[in-house]
């Protein structure tokens, strides 16, 4: 099922991730996801694609010492981020292994609740790893997914004609751009229920370079120089957005998903 995802998270796009997670935008989305999740103290929880780890340890002070952490990623860069976070008094241990969210190494039934915000949309195989999900989780055990669907797209420009080539070629940093539409019935398919979905949008308006777009704007330009952009074009779409500056408008939409496993 798709193609492999393209964006690699590795070496100084890790580290600006990183940067891009702890803007207000991603602060506050972090928060809408913890509520959805909503560990409890003494639970087992993990965390699927665990990236810079801001996400576990929030999760960690939240179940407490007699509760646990897991965290898994593709990429040693991220993980390096995620282990070099400090240990917080009263917050449960984390533990982190690299592997693919589609082969846990977890045994059957060994987590309360397990998390995955954008991640799935760069897995080629989401029925396996939803199936892995699953598997790990005990019976009664909630499921939390975040994905974006990027036709939800609204980003000003004063040249849309080459704001739409330069998200075409975004597009190929991940599998499924759109994946939230059939996520609810890859769930079903996969054996969960009782599937809630909500809207989580991301809003920027006015020119604070602090925000999620003002950031994904230099990761999008990086990208896309490899795939297809010139570099005149996306210098140009870059000073375009500068100049924007106050008239700026950035809106994406991603879709959150709590599941159960019965
Ligand atoms: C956009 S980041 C999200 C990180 C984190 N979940 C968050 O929201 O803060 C995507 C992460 O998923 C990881 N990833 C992508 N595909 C993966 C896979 N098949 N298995 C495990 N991790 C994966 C990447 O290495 C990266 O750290």
């Amino acid at each position: 099922m798709g193609r492999p995802a393209a964006l690699r998270f590795e070496g100084d796009r890790a580290r600006a991730l990183e940067a891009i997670y702890l803007t207000p935008d991603i602060v506050a989305q972090r928060e809408t996801v913890l509520e959805a999740l909503d560990p409890r103290p003494g639970e087992r929880v993990l965390d699927l694609g665990v990236g810079p780890g801001l996400l576990a340890a929030a999760i960690a002070g939240r179940v407490g010492p007699g509760g646990s952490v897991h965290g898994v990623d593709l990429s040693a860069d991220m993980l390096a981020i995620a282990g070099a976070r400090q240990h917080v008094t009263g917050a449960a241990p984390i533990t982190l292994a690299q592997g693919a969210v589609s082969a846990l190494e977890a045994p059957d039934g060994s987590f309360d609740a397990a998390v995955c915000t954008q991640v799935y949309e760069y897995v080629a195989d989401v029925p396996a790893a939803l199936a892995e999900a699953r598997r790990v989780l005990r019976p009664g055990g909630r499921l939390v997914i975040l994905d974006t669907d990027w036709d939800s797209i609204v980003w000003r420009s004063s040249d849309d004609a080459r704001m739409a080539r330069v998200l075409d070629a975004w597009d190929a940093h991940l599998v499924h751009r759109a994946l939230p539409r059939i996520l609810p019935e890859h769930l079903a398919a996969a054996g969960f229920e009782g599937t809630v979905v909500s809207v989580v949008p991301l809003l920027n308006v006015g020119g604070d370079p602090r925000t999620y777009s003002g950031g994904m704007r230099h990761l999008i330009a990086e990208f896309v120089t490899g795939h297809g952009i010139g570099h005149a074009e996306i210098a140009g779409w870059l000073s375009d957005l500068e100049e924007l500056a106050e008239r700026s408008f950035f809106s994406l939409n991603r879709y959150l998903f709590r599941a159960v496993r019965p």
